[in-house]
């Protein structure tokens, strides 16, 4: 247990505990959006992927984030996507980043929100191959296992963000920063019918 916050657990703790409500949110989103439904809403739901990943590859540029998470050149998922929306035939027409004000520590818990869906990624990669066809190399490689294996990469992150040893106030506003990051793919979903 974190020495500096003894009553409340550590950060990677406190970061499933407290965003719990949200990932329940985007689970009902993503059913009620019928992402495996048809080719059409999932290219759709590709295209949000695509723009998340890209709001999150920004805040790989900020120093710190870099010293925390020092193995940032295995993670990102945004040119996975776009090759897989090269494939279902469709081109981002926006290249509007929705980080630019996001600053330290707040941008970890962004990170945290892309790094935690690649767990939930192995059960809708499955769906993407037994309903659509898609595979690793052909529409559906942003849903791909990293090539070490989800878990192994997903617990040296949650390891990293805990040897980190934030004071309770730092690890407020990675929290915070987590809640703005399921916000942002949250509203993605929502509108994916509009997203071009
Ligand atoms: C139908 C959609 C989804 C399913 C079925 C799903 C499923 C899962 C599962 C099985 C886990 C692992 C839980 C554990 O081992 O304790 C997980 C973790 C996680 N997922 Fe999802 N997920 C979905 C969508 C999403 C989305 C859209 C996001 C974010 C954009 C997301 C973010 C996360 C995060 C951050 C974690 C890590 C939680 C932790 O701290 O342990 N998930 N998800």
């Amino acid at each position: 247990m974190n020495a500096q916050v003894p009553e409340t657990g550590s950060l990677s703790q406190r970061l499933k505990i407290e965003t719990s409500h949200e990932h329940d949110r985007m689970e009902q989103l993503m059913e009620k959006a019928q992402v495996f439904a048809n080719r059409h809403n999932y290219a759709q739901h590709t295209l949000a992927q695509y723009y998340f990943q890209q709001d999150i590859e920004n805040l790989y540029q900020h120093n710190e984030v870099e010293q925390i998470i020092p193995d940032l050149d295995v993670r990102g998922r945004s040119q996975a996507a776009l090759q897989d929306l090269q494939d279902l035939g469709l081109e981002p027409q926006s290249s509007e980043i929705a980080t630019e004000q996001v600053g330290y520590p707040e941008a970890l818990g962004w990170i945290y929100v892309s790094e935690g869906s690649t767990l939930g990624a192995a059960f809708l990669f499955k769906e993407a191959q037994a309903k659509l066809g898609l595979s690793a190399e052909f529409g559906a490689r942003n849903l791909a296992a990293y090539p070490e294996g989800r878990m192994r990469v997903w617990k040296r992150f949650k390891q990293a963000l805990d040897d980190a040893n934030f004071s309770k106030e730092d690890q407020d506003k990675v929290i915070e920063g987590a809640l703005e990051g399921f916000a942002r793919f949250g509203q993605l979903l929502d509108n994916l019918d509009q997203l071009k």
